[in-house]
């Protein structure tokens, strides 16, 4: 099972392009010892030729190309990714979507009910495609029962609903259910191994813990160091908390977190361009090597 990261930036991706944060603009003027990431999404395979697509961020076109074995080019229009996953309605993770609707047949789009209603009502890209090839939506439970996807033989996959918040134009913004995000584990019957990938994370509820401890590899959110980091760098009013993403410094956060965890490769992804982590030489870079917690970037792959 091959997964790959095709883009490991947080909403925005890095640099965003009306930011000018320390990190936005030493990447821009070469200041800064960074790589540029796209907006958050990442392919699995288990055969080589058949894809999932795991989030369709509104990079999904640069992806594309940066990854040509998705467009294996055996018809007049053709695709490798056979499904599409979703981890909640936010727009970084579905306005690929609408760039996707010239797809030959309906799209099979996997996620939860309360992501389908979001797709449906405050942002109705599902609504949209329907005047396109439309979308053949597989509902995912939030009772982290396995389920197949056809075409991927050979992987089992679970969703686990995660504590986060539900995007702005959320009916439920405020008032968040089951299933506004997941996080999913994904196993490769033939060797075992298996990928927890949770790029929002908003709290670690006692029903997540075991599938950290379970998993080969973690691929969990790594958006911010500090939880006010972009009060602190005049972005935004917004803590962390409020966003849905647990900070990687603070008391009970991602390090405190990963670091009980003995078993698997850590890895962080969804990273926001005003963290930290993202300057290669940073102390705070240094404090994850030391670790043994690793940043994702584009193009990463992962072998399980
Ligand atoms: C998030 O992960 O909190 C959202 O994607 C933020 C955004 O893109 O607006
Ligand atoms: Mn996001
Ligand atoms: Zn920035």
């Amino acid at each position: 099972m091959l997964i790959h990261i095709l883009g490991s930036g947080a909403g925005g991706g890095f640099p965003q392009w009306n930011c000018n944060c320390t990190n936005c603009l030493g990447l821009r003027t070469g200041a800064g010892n960074a790589t540029p990431r796209t907006q958050s999404s990442i392919t699995l395979s288990a055969n080589g030729d058949d894809w999932v697509l795991f989030n369709a961020s509104p990079d999904i076109r640069q992806q594309l190309a940066s990854f040509p074995v998705l467009q294996p080019g055996r018809r007049i229009r053709d695709t490798a990714i056979r499904a599409i996953v979703l981890v909640d309605a936010q727009i970084d993770h579905t306005t690929g979507l609408l760039m996707l609707r010239e797809h030959t047949e309906p799209w099979d789009v996997y996620c939860t009910r309360a992501v389908h209603d979001d797709l449906t009502s405050g942002f109705p890209v599902f609504n949209i495609l329907s005047h396109f090839r439309g979308v053949n939506w597989h509902e995912i439970g939030t009772d982290q029962a396995c389920f197949t996807i056809p075409g991927i033989e050979g992987v089992a996959f679970s969703a686990v609903p995660l504590k986060s918040e539900a995007p702005p134009y959320s009916p439920h913004r405020h008032n968040t259910v089951p299933g506004d995000n997941i996080g999913l584990r994904m196993e490769n019957l033939a060797s075992g191994k298996n990928l927890f990938y949770a790029p929002g994370l908003g709290e670690l509820e006692p029903h997540v813990i075991p599938f950290m401890e379970d998993a080969d590899c973690l691929l969990v959110d790594g958006t911010l160091w500090t939880d006010n980091e972009m009060i602190t760098a005049g972005i935004s009013n917004k803590h962390g908390k409020e966003m849905g993403h647990l900070d990687q410094s603070g008391e009970g956060g991602i390090i405190e977190i990963l670091s009980g965890l003995p078993k698997p490769r850590k890895i962080l992804i969804h990273i926001n361009n005003t963290n930290p982590i993202l300057l290669e030489d940073s102390p705070e870079r240094l404090a994850l090597d030391r670790a043994g917690i690793e940043v994702s970037y584009d193009g990463m792959e992962i072998e399980l």
